[in-house]
């Protein structure tokens, strides 16, 4: 049974004095239950929008969604029990302490009393907050306000969660605690749409990813086939030498399946290879023959940030969250534009 489902939604925001903004632009999406789709995409490329449409927050100019078979447009009072939402700025009230927060959510959802302290304490406990869970909530740092936002959404148990951003912003070690959490939630059936800029993220967690820019879904599936989709694998050489690169680049262009990209610097080569292993060896043992010498040499899949080079010519990280490897492949690509 699918469990979320957008059909060509679309939403424009006119700002007096500026030119339209078409922040949806005929978005579809299918997330199937008890499974997790990622959103990914850079900013401003409607990843908040499609979350605050589908939990109900603002319509949508033309479109549908459903949850469950129910209209999210037409009966948002009917959506609402069945959803949790942990927005990109956590939603918690800054002066009353974790603890009074997740009491308060249960008293909204007319928990009893003692059904809410209750729910509030088995919370605290998973989300690792019992230290913080008397002080008020403006002393938190950002990773603290993070657990107790989603600990917020999980209050009532919701069969489906939207996570806006999860993770932007916490440390490695709270990001990989966040990580745990969604995946146990997600097996215990739980259904999840997350939004990310972190390809990593989405490569870890998501069961499909929508790959989203300007409005739109431009490529979607398993991380794996996003990646087989873009071709092979990657060979990569680094030459000592600048005077080898015309040399290097000929040998790259006939044991490779594309033309070599090469690095700004003009020392790194990278071609794709459909048996990268064997292209490998043919390209060493040439380079060998040749007295070319090597810094490096190596073969590696293509990333997630290549998937999305490829698909819009423009590299998805954009704050430099993630590794050097993928920004410098992301530049020796653009470089050979
Ligand atoms: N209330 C609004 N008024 C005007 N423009 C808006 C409004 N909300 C969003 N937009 C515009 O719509 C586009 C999509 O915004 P959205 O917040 O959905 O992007 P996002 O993918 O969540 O980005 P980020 O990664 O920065 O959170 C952006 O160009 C944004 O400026
Ligand atoms: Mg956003």
């Amino acid at each position: 049974m699918t469990y979320i489902e957008a059909v060509d939604l679309r939403k424009t925001y006119t700002p007096k004095g500026a030119a339209p903004v078409h922040a949806l632009d005929g978005l579809n999406l299918v997330v199937p239950q008890g499974t997790v789709t990622a959103l990914l995409g850079p900013n401003g490329a409607g990843k908040t929008t499609t979350v605050k449409v589908l939990t109900t927050l603002i319509r949508p100019d033309s479109g549908t969604a459903t949850i469950n078979g129910i209209d999210v447009i037409s009966s948002p009072e009917r959506i609402r029990p069945m959803i949790g939402v942990s927005g990109q700025y956590a939603a918690v009230d800054e002066n009353l302490t974790g603890f009074e927060n997740l009491d308060m959510v249960g008293r909204l959802y007319h928990l009893s009393a003692k059904q809410s302290r209750e729910r509030a304490r088995e919370l605290i406990r998973l989300f690792d907050l019992t230290e913080a869970q008397n002080r008020p909530v403006k002393g938190f740092s950002g990773g603290m306000r993070r657990r107790i936002d989603l600990a917020g959404a999980l209050v009532m148990r919701p069969p489906v969660l939207f996570l806006d951003e999860p993770t932007t912003g916490l440390d490695p070690r709270s990001r990989i605690g966040m990580w745990d959490i969604i995946t146990t939630l997600v097996g215990e059936g739980t259904t999840v749409l997350l939004t990310t800029q972190y390809l990593e993220e989405a490569d870890q967690l998501a069961d499909s990813i929508s790959v989203i820019d300007d409005g739109k879904v431009i490529a979607e599936g398993t991380s794996d086939e996003l990646k087989a989709s873009i071709g092979g694998q990657r060979v990569e050489v680094s030459l000592v030498s600048l005077d080898d690169s015309t040399a290097a680049r000929e040998i790259l262009t006939r044991f490779g399946s594309t033309e070599p990209a090469v690095s700004l610097d003009g020392r790194g080569l990278t071609v794709n290879a459909e048996d990268a292993p064997a292209a490998l060896q043919l390209i060493l043992t040439e380079f060998a023959n040749r007295g070319i010498q090597l810094y490096d040499a190596g073969m590696r899949r293509p990333t997630l940030d290549d998937v999305f080079l490829k698909l819009t010519g423009h590299t998805a990280s954009v704050d430099g969250a993630d590794n050097t490897d993928t920004d410098t492949s992301a530049q020796t690509q653009k470089a050979q534009k």
